[in-house]
Order: C-alpha cells, then structure tokens, then sequence
C-alpha cells in the first residue's frame, strides 16, 4: 500500500533493523572521542546564513547548497549544512578560550545540503567530528589523524585510504590560487564546463574535480609543495614520521587542497578503496584563522568530520539481533492488574518484556515468541506458568518473587 506523504527527496528513514547498528556505532564514537579526552557539544540546527557564507566561504559548495529562508523577522536562517563554524561560534560565545585553553569537543549531529541525492550522498546526513582548539603544534595534528583512524578501526572499516598534504599558510594558498588560475587558463581547450565556470570563481577546486576530461590536465598542475617554506615542510615530515611510528597508512596528495575556505597546514581525507564516486568517508584539516576571524583572540585548531551513513555502508561491524527476555500472554481481562505488576517488576530487575496486547490464543503466541527471538513465554491467567522456550520445560509459580528465582536459576 502506498503511503499518502512520501519523504523528501534526499533524506532517508533510519528503520528499526538499521538503529541497533547505528546505536552501537555512536557508543563506539563517544567511547573513543572520550577516551581521548574529547567533551561532547551540541549546537543548534538552524544558523545564520553569514556564518557559513562567510567563514565556509562564498563559491564553496557547501555555503552554495544550504537550505536558507528568511525567517518573520527578516533574519536569514539556514539549517547547519557543517558543523565547525557552529562549534567555532559556540567556542567563541561559551569563552571557552578563557575557561579551556586546549578545548577538546566533539560532536554527532544531522546536517543539510542541497546536493543531487546519490547512494552516500544526501540531502540530510550524520556527521561525527572532532575539533581540537589551542595548539599549533604538530602533535596536535597527529593526534587528531589517530582518532579517526582509532574509530575506523573499532568500526571495522578496513579498505581505505589516509591522504595527507600541507597547503601552508593562507598567503601561500593565495600564491597557489593565481598559479593555479594562471596554469588552468592555459589548459581550458579540453576542460569540463563546470571546471571552466570555476576557473573564475574558485579555482582551487578545479583540482577536486572527477570529471574525466579534467584528470590530465589535473595531473600536471603545479604542487603546493613547491610554495612552502622550511618550517612548513618540517612540521609535515614530522607529521609523516609520527603516522609511520604510529603503523597509520597513508600517502601523500598533494592535490588534496579540500574544498572549505577556512584550511591551512595539514589537510587530511580518509576514502574507501572501493570505486564509489562519494568515496570520501572523513575530511578535516587545520584552521588556525578561523577563530580570530569569526570574532574570537587568535587560536590554532584542527579538526575532522565523518560521514556517518558512510562508516555505516563500509562497517563490517556485526550486531548481535535483539532478543526478549520474557513473552507475556495475559488474555483474561480479570488477571491483567497483576500481569501488570509482574511486568514492572521484571522491568525493575532489568528483563526485557514483549506483552502481546493483541490477545492471540497461546499457540500462536508461542510462534510469535520464537519469531522474537524470546527466551520465555509467561502465561498469566488464574495460574501463573513460565515455559522455558528452548527446552519446553514449564513450571507453575505462585508469585513475583517464585518467578524471578526461577529465572535466576535457569
Ligand atoms: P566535509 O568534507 O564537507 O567536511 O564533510 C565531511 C564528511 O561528511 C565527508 O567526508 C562525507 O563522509 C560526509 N558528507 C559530506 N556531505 C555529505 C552528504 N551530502 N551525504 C552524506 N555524507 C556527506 C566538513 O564538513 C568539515 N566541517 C570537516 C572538518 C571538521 N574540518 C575541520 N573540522
């Protein structure tokens, strides 16, 4: 039968055979981003416009692809299409470069981008992130890269990729933007339209694109390698021999610029292996500019956010299937106040109940408690029977207390 409302485009129902999965994951994230010393945030869903526009930047995709309205009071509002300008704004508001000079947060939230919906790619989707504010040292950046690459591994996402590059400081990435548009304006003969239109607008992301006509040319466009300087180049190879002390693979991109404005110093991708176009499960990088750009004292950060639905694609993790401790049949109306006293205080005792109000005959109560998975079927009329499922064996119990021996005995 077809339902009357359909979803909007682009967005996706997580069902009840998908939350267990999802439930064990998010466990898994909020143990390691704690184990690290990571404190959890939670930011609103909806902005302002400037927040993005500004500080994501004007001709990225992301500030491009909001869902924006203007809301009774003429404010322009947006649903948070990212989360580290948000969590950059909260820092700022909260004080906390005041109260938690090295601030450690995380968050798991929903996000919005008006993207052409395709497997892996929606128009609301779940990012995991860290953001690590108040150190500019290398060792922050490597201990950012561990826990992405910790979570992977406790989700069981083994077939990827770790892509690492230094784009420098932001003069450096200006230098490299006219060198870029210099080098693509000379090539445009065979390039894509939508590379073209960004030969103008942004240049830089020329270089993400998958177009097949642009790989060539992407191939032999000049490296941000070349613009920096001694200490830029140190602060990487540090970077690259903590990763190899530490086993975490990687190799070097050095087209991997990633397309928020807000980057510098180290920028990082972790993609499947696979042949996926959305293959990108995690990104982040440096942005020691934002915070003093958005309003706040000058303070180096660095973060990253996973795509959840992603992980949850590439995870080999298995869960184990819901299971019901105890199937409750009560079918006369006369006994149901001390069925329903038997179920609180199993409830109490921490079993897990199904009671079928339904009322079906005990037969096919019985089939619907296999069905479940349950381990006991309780059968309260004038007598009070508990049937052990597996083995048949039933006793006759006169009470609550009779009861949870049993139970505690099997
Ligand atoms: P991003 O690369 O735009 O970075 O997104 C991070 C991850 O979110 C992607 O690698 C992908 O797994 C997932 N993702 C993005 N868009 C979609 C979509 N439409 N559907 C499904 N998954 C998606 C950021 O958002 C930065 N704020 C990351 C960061 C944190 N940089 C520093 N700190």
């Amino acid at each position: 039968m077809k339902s009357k409302y359909q979803k909007i485009k682009g967005t996706f129902d997580i069902l009840p055979a998908d939350t267990r999965l999802w439930k064990e994951m998010e466990n898994i994230l909020h143990n390691i981003s704690e184990q690290f010393s990571y404190e959890e945030i939670r930011t609103p869903a909806i902005e302002s416009i400037d927040l993005f526009k500004q500080n994501v930047g004007y001709e990225t995709d992301v500030s491009k692809e909001m869902f924006t309205w203007e809301d009774h009071s003429h404010q322009q509002i947006a649903l948070k299409p990212e989360m580290t300008a948000p969590v950059v704004r909260a820092y700022i508001e909260g004080g906390f470069f005041r109260s938690n000079p090295l601030c450690r947060l995380y968050y798991m939230d929903s996000l919005f981008r008006r993207e052409k919906p395709q497997k892996g790619r929606q128009r609301q989707f779940n990012q995991f992130g860290i953001e690590a504010f108040g150190s500019s040292n290398i060792e922050q950046d490597v201990e950012v890269i561990m826990v992405a690459a910790t979570c992977l591994k406790a989700l069981n996402i083994n077939d990827t990729t770790l892509h690492v590059n230094n784009i420098g400081s932001p003069e450096t990435r200006t230098q490299y933007e006219a060198l870029l548009k210099k080098y693509f304006a000379q090539n445009t003969r065979s390039m894509s339209s939508l590379s073209k239109k960004r030969l103008d607008t942004n240049p830089i992301r020329i270089l993400d694109s998958k177009e097949k006509e642009d790989q060539s040319i992407i191939k032999n466009a000049p490296i941000v390698k070349e613009l920096l300087n001694d200490s830029e180049k140190e602060d990487f190879n540090m970077l690259l021999s903590n990763l190899d002390a530490l086993n975490i693979k990687y190799e070097e991109s050095p087209y991997l610029v990633r397309g928020l404005d807000y980057y510098n110093g180290t920028t990082f991708e972790i993609t499947t292996r696979s042949n996926k176009s959305q293959n990108a499960l995690c990104g982040g990088g440096r942005y020691d500019f934002l915070v003093e750009k958005m309003g706040g004292p000058s303070t180096p950060a660095i973060g990253f956010a996973a795509g959840m639905e992603r992980m949850i694609i590439e995870s080999q993790y298995q869960v184990a299937k819901n299971s019901i401790d105890i199937y409750i049949s009560s079918n006369d109306l006369n006994h149901s106040r001390q069925c329903f006293s038997i179920m609180q205080n199993l409830i109490d005792n921490n079993y897990t109940v199904f009671f079928d109000t339904n009322k079906k005959n005990v037969k096919n109560q019985m089939k619907d408690a296999i069905k479940r998975s349950a381990s006991y079927l309780l059968i309260i009329d004038k007598n009070i029977t508990v049937k052990n499922i597996k083995s048949n064996d039933e006793i006759a119990v006169s009470d609550f207390h009779e009861l949870l021996n049993f139970l505690k005995n099997q």
